[in-house]
């Protein structure tokens, strides 16, 4: 789970993807690729809300894209959408 205090989304002012969520991203992306095994499959998953448009932009603005894959949570009865990104 990814979030940020009020205060700080869609902040800084200036290019989207020097924003404080990319940043976080790109930085756990990028710490993905370091520990990646060449012997796993060198994808990584995700699963949000498909109501959550802030979260999907943000997700594909750092290379995620949708794929056919779900999730339902019991508990919220909110059917989770799969994102993928190939490292
Ligand atoms: C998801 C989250 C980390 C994104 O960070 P953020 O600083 O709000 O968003 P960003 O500045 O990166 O922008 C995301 C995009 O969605 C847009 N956006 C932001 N809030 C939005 C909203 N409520 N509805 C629609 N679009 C929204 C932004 O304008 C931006 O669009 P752009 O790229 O065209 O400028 C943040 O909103 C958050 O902490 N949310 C609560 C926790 C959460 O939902 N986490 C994700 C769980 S999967």
């Amino acid at each position: 789970m990814v979030g940020l205090e009020q205060r700080y989304r869609r902040k800084p002012e200036g290019p989207t993807d020097e924003r404080y969520s990319s940043q976080i991203i790109d930085d756990l992306i990028e710490e993905a690729r370091n520990a990646n095994d060449p012997a796993v499959a060198p994808v990584l998953t995700l699963f949000v809300d498909p109501a959550n448009a802030a979260a999907i932009k943000l997700y594909r603005r750092s290379g995620f894209s949708l794929y056919e894959h779900s999730y339902f949570d019991k508990i919220s009865g909110i059917v989770y959408q799969g994102m993928l990104l190939t490292l």
